[in-house]
């Protein structure tokens, strides 16, 4: 824990910089698509891992408010956003039952957590019919499959798929920070929602071609191939 905190705290000096660039811009207009069509402006909604408040800002009409493990995130998207910041941990919320009507995690927070954990928090925060918005990094990533092959050869790549477990790896300031990840397939987390009884409205895929294109297949097989993969589910 105190790893993956040092590697946010570092990483949020440069995260503006290192993210706001083309190599993600269409997975900020697919999430903004589903924002739009799923967040109502009656709902309570809290932001896991809102990092230096992303969705914050663009929910800044809504009643929201942040949570995030790193506390140079959390200035930050208090510093941009001007919403209620908490400095906490996905797997132990600090919010009475049914706090919520939606719940969101985009880009990865959820990629460090025991999922089962953060899991039934969020259904124990959620309200009845509260709606869960997350997407998480992709074990079937298949530029990073590309990518990899090339680089590592196939045995490496093949292990990797098959721990889906690895590192992420930025550079802050010349420093090289790294972090232990691990990925998901849509499979997996249908199963985790069922688990925890949420009703899957759909899934999706960002960051496929990273194109326009990715506003016309984020929803169908396609999505299985994308950068990060997510859900929106319905507390049942
Ligand atoms: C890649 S960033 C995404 C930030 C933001 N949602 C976005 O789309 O830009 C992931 C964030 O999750 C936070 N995080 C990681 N593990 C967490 C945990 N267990 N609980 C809460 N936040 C966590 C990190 O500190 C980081 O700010």
């Amino acid at each position: 824990m105190k790893k993956l905190i040092e590697y946010y705290n570092t990483l949020a000096r440069e995260y503006d910089k290192i993210y706001k660039n083309k190599s993600i811009e269409y997975m900020r207009i697919i999430e903004q698509e589903i924002l739009n069509s799923e967040v109502k402006k009656n709902y309570l909604i809290l932001d896991i891992g809102c990092g230096t408040g992303e969705q914050l800002n663009y929910l800044r009409d809504y009643n929201i408010l942040g949570l995030d493990i790193s506390l140079e995130m959390a200035k930050r998207a208090k510093n941009k956003t001007g919403k209620f910041l908490f400095v906490g941990n996905a797997e132990y919320l600090p919010f009475k039952n049914k706090s919520f009507n939606c719940v969101i995690s985009l880009f990865g927070a959820l990629n460090h957590v025991q999922i089962n954990r953060a899991f039934k928090e969020v259904r124990r925060v959620l309200t009845k019919n509260g709606v869960f918005i997350f997407s998480i990094a992709n074990v079937y990533n298949l530029g990073w499959i590309i990518g990899s092959l090339k680089k590592r050869g196939l045995t490496k790549t093949k292990r990797a798929i098959e721990h889906k477990k690895g590192d992420i790896v930025k550079y802050v300031g010349g420093n090289r920070i790294k972090v232990n990840t691990k990925f998901y397939s849509i499979r997996d987390i249908e199963n985790i929602l069922k688990k925890y009884n949420f009703y899957i409205k759909y899934t999706f895929g960002t960051n496929i071609t990273n194109s326009p294109l990715d506003r016309v297949i984020y929803k169908t097989f396609l999505k299985n191939f994308g950068a990060y993969i997510g859900a929106v589910a319905i507390r049942k």
